[in-house]
């Protein structure tokens, strides 16, 4: 089967087998089936993280585990429990029409529920472990479902157990987010103030937040339906504060958040745009033209293209900045 339509990059890559799943009994009974145990197995949410780099000679396994639930409330707050196989966006849409608060900065982010723990999503001033009460996950060799709260899931940028440890060892069935019946809007990032501005917004709600989140995305980011992509490729490195004062001397425009009294993050998008980069296209591959940090698939790329452009890219911003820039992007080989 075709993995093509099951990435955003939109690559060409077969599997030799598939099969999706919608409850823990079915993910069970594939995994217990004598044909697949020996294989090599692939979790697939929505497909927004992953490079193929070749044919995957193994069982690639859909979650397509659904439904959206309130296990507790109060007049304040309520938890909410998603399938970790619901998508992501129309999960932040739906609590949004629940009048709940506290994910609606994540809006428009590809990918599902299940997915978005793994690598702390996060955009525009929020991530999900703000908002993370806990996760129920199948252990791939005990058959056992684990409860992870926040601690467990070791949550970093971009970051989380399930990266490190638990990498490919679990599936995550569903996970829990406590939201807040009296919002509490996070317009921090500046662009947000900028664009509810622009669409005239007088008085601030989740709905509004969320159209402008929308709107920034759209005006930034290429929409895997008509270009594929994985988002950010790369993360924003956390450097020395030593080196970024260095770096500084020589380009004194460089952006930066502090992190804390030694680090600071700089954007990897305005590394690699000096490192002129942005809008560069090489064959069916490229750099998006209005954000650095996204590498493109404009239809007939390569894994192994695109993995090649991010080593090159790589190893120019080393070169002209000192600064290693790492994959945010899962390479799957
Ligand atoms: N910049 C450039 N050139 C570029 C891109 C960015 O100079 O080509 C500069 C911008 O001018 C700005 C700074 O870099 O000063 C930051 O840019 P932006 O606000 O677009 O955010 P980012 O740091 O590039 C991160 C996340 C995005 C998230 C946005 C908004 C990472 C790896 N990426 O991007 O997440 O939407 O902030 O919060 O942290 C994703 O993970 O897939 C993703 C899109």
């Amino acid at each position: 089967i075709s993995l093509k339509p099951y990435n955003t990059f939109g690559l060409e890559a077969k599997a030799k087998y598939f099969a999706i799943f919608e409850s823990v009994e079915d993910l069970k009974d594939i995994l217990q089936d004598q044909r697949f145990k020996k294989e090599k197995k692939l979790l697939l949410g929505g497909g927004s993280n992953i490079l193929l780099m070749n044919d995957f000679d193994g069982l690639v396994l859909k979650n397509e585990i659904k439904g959206i639930e309130i296990t507790s409330e109060n007049s304040e707050k309520a938890i909410l429990k998603a399938g970790g196989g619901e998508n992501w966006h129309s999960f932040v849409l739906d609590t949004i029409e629940r009048n709940l608060s506290g994910i609606e900065n994540l809006s428009l982010i590809p990918g599902t529920v299940g997915a978005a723990p793994m690598q702390n999503i996060g955009a525009y001033g929020v991530e999900i472990k703000d908002v993370f009460v806990e996760l129920e996950a199948l252990n791939l060799e005990t058959f056992e479902i684990e409860r992870f709260d926040k601690a467990k899931c070791n949550f970093g940028y971009r970051e989380s157990y399930f990266k490190h440890e638990g990498k490919g060892k679990y599936v995550i069935l569903n996970v829990s987010f406590e939201l807040s019946k009296i919002p509490n809007f996070n317009v921090s990032y500046g662009a947000i103030q900028d664009t509810l501005n622009e669409m005239g917004v007088k008085e601030l709600s989740t709905k509004a937040i969320s159209d402008a989140v929308i709107a920034i995305r759209k005006s930034k980011l290429p929409d895997p339906a008509e270009i594929g992509n994985s988002g950010s490729f790369f993360k924003n490195p956390e450097i020395e504060k030593s080196l970024y004062d260095e770096v500084k001397q020589q380009y004194p425009s460089i952006p930066s958040y502090p992190i804390d009294e030694n680090t600071v993050k700089v954007p990897a998008g305005w590394l690699i745009e000096q490192a002129g980069w942005k809008g560069k296209r090489i064959g069916d591959i490229g750099v998006h033209a209005k954000q650095a940090l996204v590498l493109v698939n404009y239809g007939g790329g390569k894994g192994q293209e695109i993995a090649n452009l991010a080593y090159d890219i790589q190893a120019s911003v080393l070169e002209k900045f000192g600064i290693t820039i790492n994959p945010e992007v899962n390479f799957i080989s």
